[in-house]
């Protein structure tokens, strides 16, 4: 039988950093509430489009699976903030790596963009039509937060992860999957106005688009579907819990984290955590940690993992891997990337001044 493996990892976290101590000065919150409301610190701001990162990302999972740009046969960029509506970005993010030889296309799950990635390019390599996919999960949310918001400047972030997926014979790769979608639950996380559904003639309006959230709800569903997506993978791939040996999973709330892995009756040392760093980046959440994962060594030749997100739609997904026989990277990418110009307070300035609270003492 021919499996899905992965046999790159990758990720691009940009340099500038916004902290909670800096988000006091944006809006009415505290260090103290954003730690114990969500685990997070602080999260990173890009400087670079969504494709510029996504490349960066692609080729540090390229040059750790021993591959060239023109050895994949298929790009896909999950994303919900890709730089252009027309072209795709997975475009972009095509002509920047190089992969001409490789089909592209975005995916669009928001959250569980990722892992909805990984799904299908198990499945696209098991009938064959595939044999090395460069899958990325790369978001730029600060451009959809309106950072005087409170209820959500705090809780997301920029950033990309990538793996690269080859065909193999060998018993290991991704075990079982699962994905599902509830729309009816659209409004509690959205972001109206972006799209031909907005109107693009109230230009007053145009740009004033943010992210909308029913805080408790999202939550509160979160933690039932992607407990539930996590076990069935575990289930569905003959395992016992007993047999996982790190639960890499979206990284939104360490509340949400936290009710999974006691879901699951996993201690916290089998469950990777990285969102006091980055906070939420969406589809790229995943692939980040991942990366992160095998370089600490939390990852080893072997190892059951367990990935499971949620997301606007609402969507959920999660997948259980076992890891090959590889833990070091094959090769590494020097990439330039041009400096920030400027601070976190200069990268946000037109949020700032379009939002009119100003930045407080
Ligand atoms: C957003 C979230 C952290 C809020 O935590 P919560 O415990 O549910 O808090 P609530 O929304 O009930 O708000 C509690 C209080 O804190 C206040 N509050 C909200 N955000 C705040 C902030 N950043 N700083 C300080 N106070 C804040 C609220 O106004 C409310 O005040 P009140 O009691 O005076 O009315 C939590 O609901 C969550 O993480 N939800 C899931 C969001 C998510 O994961 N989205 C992405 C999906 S991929």
């Amino acid at each position: 039988m021919t499996n899905a493996t992965i046999t790159g990892w990758g990720r691009y976290t940009p340099p500038t950093i916004l902290s909670n101590d800096d988000l006091e000065h944006l809006t009415d919150t505290s260090d103290e509430w954003i730690t114990t409301r969500t685990g997070i610190k602080e999260r990173r701001i890009s400087h670079i489009a969504t494709s510029d990162m996504a490349n960066i990302a692609g080729r540090r999972a390229l040059a750790a699976a021993g591959l060239e740009p023109e050895d994949v046969d298929l790009v896909m960029l999950a994303t919900c903030t890709g730089d252009t509506v027309i072209p795709s970005p997975a475009a972009l993010l095509q002509a920047k790596l190089g992969a001409f030889n490789a089909t592209a296309f975005d995916l669009n799950a928001a959250c569980s963009g990722w892992l909805y990635g990984i799904d299908l390019a198990t499945s696209m390599i098991r009938i064959g039509r595939h044999r090395r996919i460069l899958l990325i999960g790369a978001e730029r949310l600060s451009h959809y937060l309106d950072f005087s918001n409170r209820a959500t400047a705090v809780l997301f972030g920029d950033g990309a992860g990538a793996v690269v997926l080859e065909a193999t014979t060998d018993d290991e790769g991704v075990l079982a999957t699962t994905t599902g979608a509830d729309g009816s639950a659209a409004e509690i996380l959205w972001v109206p106005g972006v799209g031909t559904s907005g109107d693009r003639y109230q230009n007053e309006d145009h740009s004033a688009y943010g992210v909308i959230m029913d805080g408790p709800e999202v939550f509160r569903r979160a933690v039932t579907t992607m407990g539930e997506a996590a076990t069935r993978v575990v289930v569905e791939a003959g395992l016992d819990v007993d047999d996982v040996d790190l639960l890499i999973p979206h990284q939104a709330n360490i509340r949400i984290i936290d009710a999974t892995a006691r879901r699951l009756k996993l201690r916290p040392e089998q469950v990777y955590v990285n969102i006091q760093a980055y906070g939420n980046t969406s589809a790229a959440t995943i692939p980040i940690a991942l990366s992160e994962a095998v370089e600490q060594g939390r990852v080893q030749p072997g190892s059951i993992l367990v990935f499971a997100a949620f997301g606007a739609g609402l969507t959920w997904a999660a997948a259980s891997v076992r890891w090959g026989a590889r833990v070091e990277p094959i090769g590494t990418a020097t990439v330039d990337v041009p400096p920030p110009d400027g601070d976190v307070f200069d990268l946000l300035r037109s949020n700032i001044e379009f939002f009119g609270k100003g930045v407080s003492e």
